[in-house]
């Protein structure tokens, strides 16, 4: 359901960005842009990228979150191709969406009737223009393409459907031909024409030129639909805006056939920021991309605009320095704006001062003596392209602190010794001392040497204390990468309460043991 936006809540938005002064400059010249509609066309040609494949369920979930973004038509699917689809259309149709839905069809009357058993009300239907497709998949004259236009056009609105018209490859198409046929489903009764960048070749002065030159001779409004193709898409869109189109097709996180159509996310923000134009409720673009690329199974670029991973993640030392400060230094909006989070990754280009940052943020108090072990654990850890997150540093520092007796541990090990092979039964023999004076040798057999070490240190301190969780990975995948160990202990007398450790360190099975004590000790300490 479209949210409205009170001048209020815009004035707010607007504070969030951080765009460059050039622009408003530019755009002196272009008319005022007041209304533009977002054509959502996710489930049609989002659904026909190469590796997507939704269900009726998949379909109809996400119709449900494209109708709370606030999309004005939704292009739901391609009614034609099967009864399976079409019963996906009825689906989404009973929902009762705020959106208008409309399904796509061929200029051809088997297709329309399609469109009509669905029960949908809009329909948008095509045909090819550009000699290419005319001559070699058509096989048809321009005059037989221009009466099939019309004839499509005329069936469908006598049918009670509201029709866009689609000259298919229109950026390829002869401007003269590609006008007639507009003019002629414009008096046959489309309510709107679309202008496809069918392979995604034309850019955007030349989008403007054919907008501006169609603008003059159509007057129903007027909508593009841009491919991906050389990486212009959105610009094309936006440029097609400029020059009088008032009708966007988008598909969210830009997928769709090939290299996808225009990303919702990027034009309608580029649309708020440099023309002050409210299309969608901005705030929910991060949580309805996540679930069009949970559902489709196609996984964003970690550097997609607006909502790729990276695209609010700050990791070399200057930029963190700078977004502390302000955070406008390094980011054009603020990732609320769109409903997404900021990462501060500590990585290979952290320096001491974002360490520092992320530690004071966790309100964590780190004596600055540790400071070049620590930093020297975090860029070994990194080295390997890893990045640290909160939990992670957090871990570290812990278990820096213990090893260095900044927190006092009561129960400390004193040596470990594992005997290991091939047909030899592990067995581990750990000297533990307890509150610094009760020592305690004990030796125990495991599975393998971690599981000996560790059963040897549950049963000389508590055998009461269970092993729930062990998780070990390696962070740089060589046969000498640094190893990560959590585990999770459980202690039967003190309320079956669970305490986790986390190690990180090269050697398997001394970070094991590490992760474990740490977790002993927290129980220890309750
Ligand atoms: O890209 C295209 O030309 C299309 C048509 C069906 C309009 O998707
Ligand atoms: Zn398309």
């Amino acid at each position: 359901m479209k949210t409205q936006q009170t001048s209020e809540s815009a004035r707010k938005m607007e504070d969030m960005l951080a765009i460059s002064p050039y622009n408003q400059l530019a755009l002196s010249g272009v008319g005022p842009i007041k209304d533009v509609k977002i054509f959502d066309t996710t489930l049609r040609d989002g659904e026909q990228a190469p590796g997507i494949a939704l269900s009726q369920d998949d379909k109809v979930r996400i119709a449900l979150a494209l109708d709370d973004l606030g999309v004005d038509i939704m292009e739901v699917g391609f009614a034609a191709s099967g009864e399976t689809e079409k019963e996906t259309i009825r689906k989404i149709r009973d929902q009762n969406l705020d959106t208008q839905l409309c399904s796509l069809a061929r200029s051809v009357h088997s297709d329309i009737d399609a469109v009509i058993d669905t029960g949908v009300d809009y329909i948008h239907t095509f045909i090819a223009t550009s000699d290419l497709h005319m001559k070699y998949k058509l096989k048809m004259t321009p005059d037989e393409v221009r009466a099939r236009a019309v004839d499509a056009v005329e069936y469908a609105e006598a049918h009670g459907l509201k029709v866009q018209f689609s000259c298919e490859d229109a950026t390829r198409s002869d401007l003269a031909f590609m006008t007639s046929v507009y003019k002629a489903v414009e008096e046959a009764g489309a309510v709107a024409i679309n202008v496809p960048d069918t392979v995604g070749v034309i850019i955007p002065r030349a989008m403007d030129h054919l907008i501006g030159a169609l603008k003059k001779e159509i007057k129903i409004p007027i909508a593009v639909h841009c491919h991906n193709d050389m990486g212009l898409a959105v610009a094309n869109s936006i440029a097609g805006v400029e020059a009088g189109a008032t009708i966007v097709h988008v598909c969210m996180n830009g997928i769709g056939e090939r290299t996808g159509n225009a990303a919702l996310e990027e034009v309608a923000l580029n649309l708020f920021a440099n023309y002050g134009v409210q299309t969608v409720d901005l705030s929910k673009i991060g949580k309805t991309s996540k679930l069009v690329e949970r559902i489709t199974g196609f996984n964003m670029a970690y550097n997609k605009p607006i909502v790729g991973r990276n695209a609010f993640a700050h990791e070399s030392g200057i930029h963190v320095h700078g977004i502390m400060n302000n955070t406008a230094t390094y980011e054009p909006f603020l990732p609320e704006l769109v409903g997404v989070d900021r990462h501060i990754v500590l990585g290979k280009h952290s320096g001491a001062h974002s360490v520092q940052g992320r530690l004071d943020a966790l309100k964590v108090k780190f004596p600055q003596e540790h400071m070049p072990e620590l930093m020297e654990m975090i860029k070994n850890i990194a080295i390997g392209g890893k990045e640290i997150d909160d939990a992670e540093l957090l871990a570290i520092v812990d278990n820096i602190m213990y090893k260095k007796g900044v927190t006092k541990n009561r129960v400390t090990l004193d040596q470990l010794t594992v005997l290991t092979g091939k047909d030899t039964t592990s067995t581990a023999t750990v000297t533990v001392t307890i509150d610094g004076e009760d020592h305690r040798t004990i030796a125990s057999i495991g599975v393998g040497p971690v599981d000996a070490a560790i059963n040897a240190i549950r049963k000389a301190v508590n055998e009461k204390i269970s092993l729930e969780e062990y998780k070990l990975s390696a962070i740089t995948g060589k046969s000498d990468s640094i190893c990560e160990v959590t585990v999770m202990v459980k202690n039967v007398q003190n309320d079956g309460n669970l305490s986790v450790g986390k190690a990180v360190g090269l050697d398997i099975v001394e970070t094991s043991v590490d992760a474990t004590m740490m977790a002993i000790n927290r129980d220890f300490a309750r």
